[in-house]
């Protein structure tokens, strides 16, 4: 009935997560509010860990991105499902820290990690650098033997795959930011000088071809792609390779349009490709890594919200004003993307008539969603934007200085804040008069 499965209605036609009623959640902690199904994250988490045993025998390791959505909580909830964890900022790799993560099963990403994050890193003994480019090579080198360790690095390969998604996520072509080119050399390049310093060793190689991608044939060009690289990196260099990350984007259902592929059905698809270019590449099979964030965590979360007021413009548009906006949920504003909702409080309603759902920040394009079917819609009502569990808190920001919202987990009918709402005093922390 809903497009997240972790959803359904009660008798009294309130919307339902993780068996508590959305209506009183929302009168208990406020609006906005971020709410998220604990027990749909721990599905999707071993679901993607599940195949990579039935069809790989577990040799590898999934790793959440958790730029999808990072906090304490959700760190130490990765470390207790023996998931590992993508960080790509210090902010990210401190947080994992603070919740206990198991370092070692951390990997750090980033087009420009500054000195004092490969310094963290190297402190915290973080399991493996993903290295950008020859530059990030000599830096983290000079860092390492500085502190006298010896790093496990692989370097980010731009494959030269065009998966079809919105230009801004799509990372795999040559003309992008991220990583080193194999079409021009540059890859195995990076590689010939990474064996040569003293204080790295090389585990592997790491590909990510963009976000929210449907397509399965790009995934499978992408493992061939990167099996033929690990063929020549041993052909040519002798270089043995260990780790094959293959990265994450794997698509979700934000609106009954999309049509995502079985994840399981991807490790299938791509555990074959992988054996198959081992055996004809005369290489040592991989361990297999990917790195999932939005599949893991969007399809758990919904914001909540309180309409304030319903402008009724004849003839032209009726805009549905709601408590929050592009501050929480930057993604229409940024790449026009689309979302379904619900009106919480009238779940089970007929959806008659079309309204657009508009933020409150000083901006006209700051809306939620463009042109949906809702039901009839008044002031007070509590409105839920579907699958914004992945970024959306980790996007937000505090335009028109506004609050961020506070993000609840619900599990069995108990709900739990796991991050605070933002107080006014909050805005002000880092402010000198
Ligand atoms: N690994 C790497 C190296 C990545 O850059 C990303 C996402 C992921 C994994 C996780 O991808 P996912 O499974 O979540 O698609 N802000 C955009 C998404 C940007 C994704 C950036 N990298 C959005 O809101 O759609």
């Amino acid at each position: 009935m809903f497009v997240s499965e972790c959803l359904s209605a009660n008798e009294n036609g309130h919307l339902m997560i993780g068996g508590c009623d959305t209506v009183e959640l929302a009168k208990q902690f406020g609006t906005p509010l971020y709410v998220m199904d604990e027990s749909d994250i721990i599905k999707n988490c071993k679901l993607y860990q599940e195949s990579l045993n039935r069809y790989y025998d577990g040799n590898g390791l999934v790793l959440y991105a958790s730029k999808a959505f990072s906090c304490m909580y959700m760190c130490k909830l990765m470390n207790d499902l023996g998931m590992g964890l993508d960080v790509v900022s210090g902010g990210e790799l401190y947080t994992a820290w603070k919740a206990g993560f198991d370092m070692s099963r951390v990997y750090f990403h980033g087009n420009n990690k500054t000195d004092d994050e490969l310094k963290l890193a190297v402190e915290h003994k973080v399991g493996t650098i993903v290295v950008d480019n020859v530059d990030e090579l000599e830096r983290l080198n000079r860092i390492a033997s500085e502190k006298d360790v010896v790093v496990r690095i692989m370097f980010r390969i731009k494959p030269g795959i065009d998966a079809h998604t919105h230009s801004f996520i799509q990372t795999g072509q040559i003309d992008s930011k991220f990583g080193v080119a194999l079409e021009n050399g540059e890859a195995i390049e990076a590689y010939r000088r990474a064996v040569e310093y003293s204080h790295l060793k090389v585990m592997g190689v790491h590909c990510h071809i963009g976000s929210q991608i449907f397509d399965l044939e790009p995934f499978k060009l992408a493992a061939k792609v990167m099996m033929n690289f690990i063929g020549d990196l041993h052909d040519k260099l002798n270089i043995e390779i260990e780790e094959l990350n293959l990265g994450g984007g794997y698509g979700i259902k934000y609106t009954e349009e999309d049509q995502p592929i079985n994840y399981d059905a991807y490790i299938q698809a791509v555990s074959e490709v992988v054996k198959q270019m081992a055996q004809e590449r005369g290489v040592n099979l991989p361990k297999i890594m990917m790195e999932p964030g939005r599949s893991i965590v969007a399809p758990a979360g919904i914001t909540l919200y309180t309409v304030g007021g319903v402008k009724e413009i004849k003839d032209v548009r009726t805009y549905v004003s709601v408590d929050g906006g592009m501050i929480d949920n930057p993604r229409y504003i940024l790449y026009e993307s689309k979302y379904d909702a619900v009106l919480a409080n009238k779940a089970t309603a007929p959806r008659e008539n079309v309204v657009t759902i508009a933020g409150k920040c000083c901006e006209s394009g700051d809306l939620l969603i463009k042109d949906i079917k809702m039901p009839h819609i008044e002031v007070g009502d509590t409105l839920a934007v579907l699958a914004t569990g992945a970024y959306n808190y980790s996007m937000a920001s505090h335009y028109n200085r506004i609050p961020n919202p506070p993000v609840i987990m619900v599990k069995d009918g108990q709900a739990k804040e796991i991050v605070r709402r933002e107080s006014y005093e909050d805005l002000l922390r880092n402010d000198i008069l």
